[in-house]
């Protein structure tokens, strides 16, 4: 019996050594630890001891298992810490967590869905048209004529195909030639898009900007709805207090021609720094369609007339936003961005 039991011992001591997984702690335990177990078929092995050896066997026995049995749960605690530093780097739970940010619109985009959503709901429809565009629709179209300043190098970006035929449009009017040459009258469109000049970078100007065009053409198109179709813009862009005034000007394609001014909506119209003390801050230009543009598409100035305008998103997201410097809408830079 004595042997037996050191034979046990050695045997379970050296397995207990090699347990790794929670399958081989639960093998161990049903062989040795469990009611059919070795040891158990040991204790029932006490009947056949003779009496007087009986005590002395039964120590041992119990110390056999006590011994097992603390074997396999060090062994166990042993695995677990083991398999805890297994896990790689420790977990500093005490590092503030990264912040996510949401995405947002550019504050040109927001500004340019913000007049979308004026003038498509009062029934304007939405085009657009090529950013290198041919001289006839960004100019001779328009009515520029052939010495006019604005097709001087000084404004206008050439493409250098040695034609001298395309430009990057200067402007978003030569979107409203292609309209009408591919629509009959009426025509109710407003037309986003890049535009291109060749000036000095500065807080006021950049080589790049965006304009959005606008162009009704109807039977009988009278000025007084031009008038009211930009007031009615700009109440809703602005604020139902904004006063409107409109100021004669030239376009070669439109006459009669005008700048159109809202009251300066820093100051209300006392003169601030923002209207340069004019208390007065202009956003587009538009007017009349001229005649001579509506014969280059071939339509006929007897039959209709219409208006159109034109203004620069930048211009209008700087005054809405109170910003002071152009050149920020393109800098990407996000602590500007984030404002909006
Ligand atoms: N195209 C003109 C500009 O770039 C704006 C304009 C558009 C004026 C339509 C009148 C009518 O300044």
């Amino acid at each position: 019996m004595n042997d037996e039991i050191e034979k046990l011992k050695s045997e379970a001591t050296s397995e207990i050594s090699q347990l790794n997984s929670p399958e081989d702690f639960e093998n161990f335990r049903l062989k040795y630890l469990s009611r059919k177990g070795w040891l158990a078929q040991l204790f029932e092995k006490m009947r056949d001891v003779p009496k007087d050896e009986k005590p002395a066997v039964g120590k041992s026995l119990n110390e056999l298992r006590g011994f097992i049995e603390s074997k396999f749960v060090e062994r166990k605690a042993m695995r677990a810490t083991e398999l805890a530093s297994d896990k790689g780097p420790e977990i500093d739970l005490t590092i503030p967590g990264r912040k996510r940010f949401f995405g947002r619109q550019h504050p040109l985009t927001q500004t340019l869905n913000e007049i979308k959503r004026i003038f498509t709901g009062i029934g304007f429809g939405i085009a657009d048209g090529p950013e290198i565009e041919d001289d006839y629709h960004n100019f001779e179209a328009l009515n520029f004529p052939p010495d006019h300043p604005a097709r001087d190098m000084q404004d206008t970006f050439f493409v250098s195909d040695n034609s001298g035929k395309f430009v990057l449009r200067t402007h978003t009017s030569g979107v409203q030639i292609r309209v009408m040459e591919n629509n009959k009258p009426p025509v109710r469109v407003i037309m986003p898009g890049r535009c291109y000049r060749n000036e000095a970078i500065s807080a006021r100007a950049y080589c790049m900007f965006h304009q959005v065009e606008g162009l009704y053409v109807d039977k009988n198109v009278s000025l007084a709805e031009l008038k009211g179709t930009i007031s009615y813009f700009a109440k809703e862009l602005f604020g139902s207090e904004v006063k409107t005034r409109f100021r004669p000007s030239f376009f070669p394609f439109t006459e009669p021609s005008a700048e159109v001014d809202i009251g300066c909506i820093f100051c209300g119209g006392k003169g601030c720094r923002l209207c340069k003390h004019a208390g007065w801050l202009e956003i587009m230009g538009c007017g009349m369609v001229d005649p001579n543009v509506f014969k280059f598409v071939g339509y006929d100035p007897a039959e209709v007339s219409g208006f159109a305008f034109g203004m620069g998103i930048e211009r209008i997201a700087m005054l809405k936003y109170g910003i002071d410097d152009i050149r920020l809408f393109f800098e990407n830079d996000l602590r500007f961005l984030n404002q909006f």
